[in-house]
C-alpha cells in the first residue's frame, strides 16, 4: 500500500528523513512543513510552521496524508500528537505526556531516581537564592541546567564557581530561556565521552539503532559554548555490543516501562544522551525525538525502508520487524554561520554543494537554508555534510574533501569530528 507522508520540521534531521523516505517505493506524495532549501529537492515544501497544529491538521485532512512524522521537540511539547490522535490521524511521535521526559528535565531526573537509572546526582530548585546557596556550598566543577526546552543550549557545564553563578543568573534572573528556566537542575559534573542512544519505540517494543556520537561544543577539542550539535559519527567503534545491551537493560527498557506504567506509553524515538563514565554509563538527558545531527549519520547507514519502521512503530508492530543497517561508518560535519551559537547573519549565498556531492559517499543535507533567487543561509546550523566509508578514516577523508568544495561567507565548522575515536586507534 502506498502512503502520502508529511514530515514536520525544517532542519537537517528533516532533510535526512525526507531523503530516506523519498527512496521508499511505498511513498506516494512526500511533503515537509515547512522544510528548507534542501528538502525542496526530495519533497514538496509546505509553508506551515511546525508549531501551527491547527494548520497542519487541516493540511493532513485535506491532502489525505496517511502518516505524519514529527521532527522537533517543541511540536511534541505542544501536544501535537495528542491532537492528531483525537482526530484519528496516524502520527509518529510521543504524546505530550510521554514527551515530558524531554521537556521537563526535572521530571526526567525524578523518574530516573525512582527507577534507579544511572544519572548524575542532582538537586532541583525553583528559587534563585536557594540555588545560589547550593552552588556556593558545593563548589565547582558543577553543571547548571534549565529544566525546560532551550534549543539544546540550556545546560552549562561549569569549571569555576564564577561560571556557575553566571549560568544561574542567565537562566533564573535574565530569563534567557523564559519559562524553561522556572526550575533549574544542579548536578554533579561527570567525566567521560558522550554517546547518543536512539531507540525506535512502538509503546511496547523498542529496537536500538547503532550508537552515535555528537560533538556539542562549538570549538575543536570540545572548547566553547554548547550548540545544537556540530557533527556526528556512527557507529561509535569502541562501544561493544555488550555495552549496548547493558545500556538497553539499565536505561532504555526501565525508562520505557516507567512511562508505560505511568499511563504514557512512548511511541516514536527515545534518545538518551549518555556520558560513559569510569563507573558506567550515566544519562545526561532524554530526548523524545531523533537527534540532529545524529539523524544525518543514521539515515546514511539505514538499509531497511524507513516507512516500514515508522509504520511498525505507529501500529504497535515493531516486534515483527528486523531493522538492517549497512556495515562501515557514517559521519556528519555541520557547517555553521559565523557567530553561532550567538548572533549570526542570514541570507548569505552558498556555493559548491553540487561539487561536494561528487565526492564518493557524500550527501549534503541542509539544516538552515532557504531558496529564493539562489541558495542562501537561513540559520545558525546551515549544512550537514555526510559521508560513508568502510572505515571511519575513509568517511572522514571524504567529508573533508567535500567540505573544501563548499563556501559561504564566515562559514565555520569543527575539524575534529571523529578525532577521539581515531586517536583511540579505530
Ligand atoms: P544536556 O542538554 O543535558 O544533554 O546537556 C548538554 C551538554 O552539556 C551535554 O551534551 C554535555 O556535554 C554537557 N553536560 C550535561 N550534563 C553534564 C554533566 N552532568 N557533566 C558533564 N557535562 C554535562
Ligand atoms: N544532537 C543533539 C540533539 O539533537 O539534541
Amino acid at each position: 500500500m502506498v502512503s502520502n507522508v508529511l514530515i514536520i520540521g525544517s532542519g537537517g534531521r528533516e532533510h535526512a528523513l525526507a531523503w530516506k523516505l523519498a527512496q521508499s517505493p511505498r511513498v506516494n506524495k512526500l511533503y515537509v512543513a515547512s522544510g528548507n532549501g534542501g528538502t525542496r529537492n526530495v519533497a514538496e515544501n509546505i509553508a506551515i510552521e511546525a508549531t501551527d497544529i491547527k494548520g497542519l491538521v487541516r493540511f493532513v485532512e485535506e491532502n489525505t496524508i496517511d502518516l505524519t512524522v514529527v521532527g522537533p521537540e517543541n511540536s511534541l511539547a505542544l501536544g501535537m500528537v495528542d491532537v492528531f490522535h483525537s482526530r484519528g490521524l496516524r502520527i509518529f511521535g510521543p504524546t505530550r505526556a510521554a514527551a515530558k521526559i524531554e521537556w521537563s528535565k526535572a521530571f526526567a531526573k525524578r523518574l530516573m531516581l525512582a527507577q534507579n537509572i544511572p544519572t548524575a546526582p542532582f538537586q532541583i530548585f525553583r528559587k534563585y537564592g536557594k540555588a545560589l546557596d547550593y552552588i556556593r556550598e558545593h563548589g565547582a566543577p558543577i553543571v547548571v541546567k534549565a529544566s525546560g526546552l532551550a534549543l539544546g543550549k540550556g545546560a552549562y557545564p561549569c569549571k569555576t564557581l564564577g561560571q556557575a553563578e553566571e549560568a544561574l543568573a542567565e537562566i533564573m534572573l535574565k530569563r534567557v530561556y523564559k519559562e524553561a528556566g522556572d526550575e533549574v537542575i544542579i548536578e554533579e559534573f561527570l567525566d567521560g565521552q558522550e554517546i547518543s542512544i536512539h531507540a525506535f519505540c512502538d509503546g511496547k517494543t523498542s529496537i536500538l539503532m547503532p550508537t552515535s556520537q555528537d560533538h556539542k561544543p562549538i570549538g575543536d577539542g570540545d572548547k566553547g559554548k554548547n550548540t545544537g550539535g556540530m557533527g556526528t559519527i556512527a557507529p561509535v567503534p569502541w562501544v561493544s555490543s555488550e555495552m549496548l545491551q547493558n545500556i538497553e537493560r539499565q536505561i532504555v527498557k526501565p525508562t520505557l516501562n516507567a512511562l508505560a506504567e505511568g499511563g504514557s506509553p512512548f511511541i516514536g524515538c527515545l534518545y538518551p544522551g549518555l556520558k560513559m563514565t569510569p563507573t558506567g554509563p550515566k544519562v545526561l538527558e532524554f530526548n523524545a525525538r531523533l537527534g540532529d545531527p545524529e539523524t544525518a549519520s543514521y539515515m546514511r547507514l539505514l538499509k531497511t525502508d524507513l516507512l516500514d519502521i515508522l509504520d511498525a512503530c505507529v501500529d504497535g508492530k515493531l516486534a515483527e520487524l528486523t531493522i538492517k543497517w549497512h556495515s562501515g561508518f557514517a559521519m556528519c560535519v555541520v557547517l555553521v554561520s559565523g557567530g553561532y551559537p550567538g548572533k549570526y547573519k542570514k541570507q548569505i549565498p552558498i556555493f559548491g554543494i553540487t561539487e561536494a556531492e561528487k565526492v564518493p559517499g557524500v550527501v549534503v543535507f541542509h539544516s538552515g537554508t532557504m531558496y529564493g533567487d539562489q541558495l542562501r543561509t537561513f540559520g545558525g546550523r546551515v549544512l550537514e555534510v555526510t559521508a560513508i566509508g568502510k572505515t571511519l578514516q575513509e568517511a572522514l577523508n571524504r567529508a573533508d574533501k567535500a567540505i573544501h568544495c563548499i563556501r559561504f561567507k564566515n562559514m565555520q565548522y569543527r575539524k575534529d569530528i571523529g578525532a577521539k575515536a581515531i586517536a583511540m586507534g579505530f
